[in-house]
């Protein structure tokens, strides 16, 4: 089970902010989760609400904003709201990121922004994972590149279940945990897709979690998580030893 540090490791530290992507770093975990918001002049930063919040004077609508004023925010411990290059530049291809798109028109500058990262800041085009809410960017994406790792968000359980990702070419289904089950899991296994479940930070969750078989989950905990799962699976039976099994299969 892969643990995504969700909107990086945001139970320690402001989320979204470069502070919270080095935590997850150092926490050496196996993703990092960031929401993506596009300003006045067409530049992407990491932020997760459409408002800013606590800023009692003035009105300030993310998309309404430019860079230069947004940087002048205190989001938290001195930290502003980072653009998506200086995120990727300080994650450096150390893990595999997962880009949740939240706001219309961001797919032309998303590619631009990683081909950035591929070229200088030692990324490999599988590291990215690009997810959302609004599939119609997701079927952008796979239009403009078919090569690229979509993740389905939904925040229900579909009578037809993971369906609408297969339709999409996802890599993957990222769903709530409330609305998780194993009839969801197994039908989404079929079509081939992983399952990713957001926000797990409790420890029966995470128990939960490992029975359903899920490939991963979203923490705001990441060393937390990942003990319990290191933990889970070493309880593990180990699997037979091929050799083993072969001559038992062979008689
Ligand atoms: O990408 C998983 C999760 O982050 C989706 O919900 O609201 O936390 O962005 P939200
Ligand atoms: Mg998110």
């Amino acid at each position: 089970m892969l643990v995504f540090a969700h909107r990086g490791a945001s139970g320690h530290e402001p989320e979204n902010t470069i502070l919270a992507i080095e935590r997850a770093l150092a926490m050496q975990v196996d993703a990092i989760e960031i929401d993506v918001h596009l300003l006045a002049d067409g530049e992407l930063v990491v932020t997760h609400d459409r408002w800013l919040k606590n800023q009692p004077n003035v009105p300030t609508r993310i998309r309404d904003l430019t860079l230069a004023q947004i940087k002048t925010i205190d989001v938290g411990k001195g930290q502003s709201i980072p653009t998506l290059d200086e995120v990727l530049q300080c994650i450096n291809g150390q893990c595999l990121v997962n880009i949740e798109l939240k706001a219309d028109r961001t797919v032309i500058p998303l590619l631009k922004v990683m081909d950035r990262a591929i070229t200088d800041w030692h990324f490999q085009p599988s590291q990215f994972l690009l997810s959302s809410f609004n599939h119609h960017l997701l079927f952008e994406l796979k239009t403009l590149n078919q090569q690229i790792n979509t993740g389905a968000l939904t925040a229900s359980c579909p009578l037809d279940y993971a369906a609408f990702a297969e339709r999409l070419d996802a890599y993957s289904v990222h769903i709530d945990i409330d609305f998780v089950n194993q009839d969801f899991v197994n039908d989404a296994h079929e079509r081939g897709l992983k399952v990713f479940v957001y926000t797990v930070d409790n420890e029966q969750d995470i128990v939960e979690m490992h029975h359903l078989g899920i490939d991963g989950i979203f923490s705001n905990y990441p060393t937390r998580s990942l003990v319990k799962i290191a933990h889970l699976n070493s309880q593990q039976v180990p699997d037979l030893n091929p050799m083993i099994a072969n001559s038992n299969i062979s008689g």
